[in-house]
């Protein structure tokens, strides 16, 4: 029969490979979280990102809290950022690469040097007791953010401390995590570099809306994949792929003229093809598509700007991987229509246009968030899928929430 620690290394073992599987980094940070928790089995966790010397709030779990709520729904946050320096228990894990395991949190004695702010439980009515916090290390010892589990639960489910035989089998946890995060880390800084190619064509297209569209587009999948019944192994895989395919909807850009992509004057017809082209001129950069990211980003790429009610473009081009030796080709007259679009595009045309018409543009102020939720009211059935508008409108606090982290 195994022992305890067996179990437990299997486990770890096994989560490790689920996490290797991940592409995006958010969305590999969120599943730290929850698979430390289960290790530990605690109740509640943050897990904060690097940022220079600041670390940031990425996500925030807590199982008292979630089940107050109806099944499917989220939990609502404020996202946070803090300094990196002894004076929080998570600045001192920072900032030192110590473990701290705390008994309870409102006992620290005063002579150390940081301390828990209880303001925290007071706004959300919670009491934090036990805490562990653990720093996530890459192999070159540099802080990549920082692990805290809260409030551990023995099988009564009362908070009892963490156990310190718990504590070298969490660090080695995070020691693996650490080493998956660092590459799904990469994975973000490569897609955000060719961005940048195209943000240098064009200026709207920044580093910040694009992560704002690919967080958009997973929480509208997770949502509308939950409605479909999908299994939860499905949910998981493609709400990765999407967080990172619908980053990449506008790379096409790369291909099409700056001098027409910064035109102040009205485009004549046939400079307007050309901004057109850059849909399937994108889906040609994922030619032989190696990945499933790939495959769902070339099919993003080239359905981003079709309507619901078949007025967008570039509508049904045939095989897009030929279109690189014709990129001055004109669009067809009548754009792919309803579920001619696939999901993917239906989602992403949603979270970009959200985005653009609620961000400051060179040529715009944002509009007010109120004036936005019109127009998308409006746009039902029109521009967009009907379902997905209801979908987006009863994930509307989730979807403003998740902006914040990329302001
Ligand atoms: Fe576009
Ligand atoms: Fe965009």
């Amino acid at each position: 029969m195994l022992n305890n620690m067996d179990k437990y290394t299997r486990k770890i073992i096994s989560t490790i490979n689920y996490l290797a599987q991940t592409q995006d980094v958010d969305i590999m940070m969120e599943r730290i979280l929850t698979e430390a928790r289960k290790i530990t089995n605690a109740d509640a966790g943050s897990i904060y990102k690097k940022e220079s010397n600041m670390l940031q709030l990425k996500y925030a779990q807590n199982e008292t809290k979630q089940k107050e709520l109806p099944p499917n729904k989220k939990l609502i946050y404020e996202t946070f950022t803090f300094p990196i320096d002894e004076s929080s228990i998570a600045g001192y894990v920072a900032e030192t690469k110590k473990i701290l395991n705390i008994d309870d949190v409102y006992c620290i004695p005063l002579d150390l040097p940081y301390k828990f702010e209880k303001r925290v439980d007071e706004t959300s009515n919670y009491r934090t007791r036990s805490m562990l916090t653990l720093p996530l290390l890459n192999p070159s010892e540099e802080v990549l953010g920082v692990l805290q589990l809260i409030n551990a639960k023995d099988h009564s489910g009362k908070v009892i401390p963490f156990k310190e035989e718990f504590v070298p089998m969490v660090s080695f946890f995070a020691e693996c995590a650490s080493i998956a995060l660092e590459r799904a880390n990469l994975v973000r800084k490569i897609v955000l570099r060719m961005i940048k190619m195209a943000e240098l064509r064009d200026p709207k297209e920044t580093g910040k809306h694009v992560n704002r569209v690919g967080e958009y587009s997973s929480i509208l999948y997770e949502a509308w994949a939950q409605k479909k019944q999908k299994s939860f192994k499905e949910i998981e895989k493609y709400k990765d792929i999407i967080r990172v395919a619908a980053m990449l909807h506008d790379v096409g850009k790369v291909a099409v003229s700056d001098t027409i992509l910064k035109k102040q004057d009205k485009l004549t017809d046939e400079e307007y093809e050309q901004i057109k082209a850059h849909t399937y001129l994108g889906a040609c950069l994922f030619e032989d598509p190696a990945s499933e990211v790939e495959k769902i980003a070339q099919i993003i790429s080239l359905e981003h700007h079709e309507r619901w009610d078949g007025k967008g473009y570039p509508g049904d081009i045939g095989d897009a991987d030929k279109l690189v030796e014709c990129p001055n080709r004109i669009s067809p007259k009548r754009g792919k229509k309803g579920e001619e679009i696939s999901i993917w595009g239906r989602i992403v045309s949603l979270a970009d246009v959200y985005d653009a018409l609620t961000s400051k543009r060179c040529y715009k102020d944002p509009w007010p968030e109120e004036k936005v939720i019109e127009e998308i009211k409006t746009q039902k059935g029109k521009q967009f899928d009907p379902e997905l508008v209801d979908i987006f409108l009863e994930n509307i606090e989730l979807i403003e929430m998740s902006k914040k982290r990329y302001l």
